[in-house]
């Protein structure tokens, strides 16, 4: 009799991408996915803890998860709860602790490690399996082949930031930074190819610190790649009509991404480069390495090589010790760049970093003004980028059926969501698409006749 695994997924791409491995980990151990949680065996919970209430959502959801396991006990069967991801990690035994019905807690370094802790937990349930370390095997090494794929995969190339921006947590979740070496990423990719995907998102806290072993036999074996190297080798040794990466850091951009974007077309011109703030003052006491100045800079070059280039960002509003001033600064830099799209948070404390220990708190109400004043800035942007594409043909990558039937959603080359009326087996396709309408957070349009650029064969 088969197991079933149920999976819930916060927070970013990365855990998205982590909890599919966790669950190809679990398939080799006999746990089918499930589509409920009342009707799995395990249930695990892949958590963020990058801004606030983030641990206090992860008790509350236990609670219920807690009324299911008990009604499955009664019907004499068993379930095992695990909670993955950061606030594991950063909770540790303390989830335990409030939670004592859970059966696993473990970092996102550990998931490799899921059927001897599956094991484990079975084998003396009253103990609880903890693991939160940082193991020096490494972890990819040690997981099943990826081979789950839809038109559209993830890919993680390196993991963890060395950064240690005053205001994030991920340098203590996720650990210190560590590229893999390309020649595993490469066979990864050609097996996503393999199974189906026409667009690779490489992955990475720091994507864009990447610098991994190159291949042994390759023209520069034994060297390190950059990501440059890494999209030009996956772009011309595999059939992959699209590649991007995310999330890059603005001090890391180099040559060689630079020139990625120039020379190689199946890289989507679109770019994930958080910038945070527009005030100097602001982006030192970040500890971003890097002034307002330097990211128009770095942009300006991007363009340069790529000139429908097109950007996002995230934003951190009322971050301690920000005045009027230093938010003019933002929001003087939004205009002036324009930005497709972005993220736009309040600033919120993460224990144990060092801004949280910073006494010149911005108030609540301060922020939420500013986030409201910013977030009305940037909607206007991204409604004016996507009435841009208004009567353009795009190619655009179907991947998933739409909420009517008859209708497939896919990504435009800028990321954005596109409608059109075609039957599902165009999924996995490419197909031109002319815009017929543009809203707030997706476009619509009409799909052209199967024998225009990019379409499949
Ligand atoms: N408060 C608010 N936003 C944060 N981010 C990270 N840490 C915090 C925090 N403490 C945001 C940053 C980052 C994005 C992933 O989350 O903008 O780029
Ligand atoms: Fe966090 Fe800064 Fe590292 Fe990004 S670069 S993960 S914001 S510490």
């Amino acid at each position: 009799m088969t197991k079933r695994v149920y999976i819930k997924t916060y927070g970013c791409q990365m855990n998205v991408y982590d909890s599919a491995r966790m669950a190809d980990v679990a398939a080799t151990i006999g746990y089918a996915a499930a589509d409920r949680p009342d009707e799995a065996d395990l249930v695990i919970l892949n958590t963020c803890h990058i801004r606030e209430k983030a641990a206090e959502k992860v008790y509350s959801e236990l609670g219920q998860i807690r009324r299911l396991k008990a009604a499955r006990e009664r019907r004499g069967g068993r379930m095992l709860i695990g909670v993955a991801g950061c606030v594991a990690q950063a909770e540790g035994e303390e989830i335990r602790r409030r939670a004592p019905f859970v059966d696993l807690v473990f970092g996102p370094q550990a998931y490799h490690r899921l059927p001897e802790m599956i094991a484990e937990a079975i084998r003396t349930p009253e103990r609880g399996v903890i693991d939160t370390s940082f193991p020096a095997e490494p972890k990819f090494d040690a997981l099943p082949a990826n081979r789950n794929s839809g038109p559209t995969a993830f890919l993680t190339i390196q993991e963890g930031c060395d950064k240690f921006c005053t205001f994030c947590v991920v340098p203590y979740t996720r650990g210190a930074e560590a590229s893999r070496p390309a020649a595993d990423i490469l066979a990864e990719a050609a097996a996503l190819v393999a199974a189906g995907a026409r667009e690779i998102t490489l992955l990475g806290q720091n994507v864009n610190a990447y610098h991994g072993t190159a291949p042994p036999n390759g023209s520069r074996g034994g060297e390190r790649w950059q990501l440059g190297d890494l999209v030009r080798a996956l772009t011309e040794r595999l059939e992959l009509p699209r590649i991007r990466y995310t999330t890059s850091h603005p001090r890391d951009v180099d040559d060689s991404q630079i020139a990625a974007h120039r020379d190689v077309p199946q890289l989507m011109p679109f770019l994930h480069l958080p910038v945070q703030s527009g005030s100097d003052r602001v982006l030192d006491a970040m500890n971003r390495r890097h002034t307002a100045g330097d990211y128009r800079h770095t942009v300006a070059r991007l363009r340069q090589a790529r000139p429908d280039l097109a950007l996002s960002s995230d934003f951190i509003v009322g971050f301690p010790g920000e005045t009027d001033e230093d938010f003019a600064a933002t929001l003087a830099l939004v205009e002036e760049i324009g930005f497709a799209q972005a993220f736009s948070f309040k600033y919120s404390p993460r224990p144990g970093t060092p801004a949280a220990a910073d006494p010149d708190q911005v108030p609540e109400a301060v922020k939420t003004e500013r986030l409201a004043a910013l977030q009305t800035l940037l909607q206007r942007q991204q409604r004016a980028f996507n009435e841009g594409c208004l009567g353009r043909v795009m190619p655009v990558l179907f991947d998933r059926p739409g909420r009517h039937p008859g209708q497939l959603v896919g990504r435009s080359p800028y990321l954005q969501a596109v409608h059109a009326e075609l039957p599902a087996d165009r999924i996995g396709d490419i197909v031109p698409v002319t815009i017929t309408a543009a809203l707030a957070n997706s476009l619509a349009g009409e799909a052209m006749p199967a024998t225009g650029i990019g379409a499949a064969a």
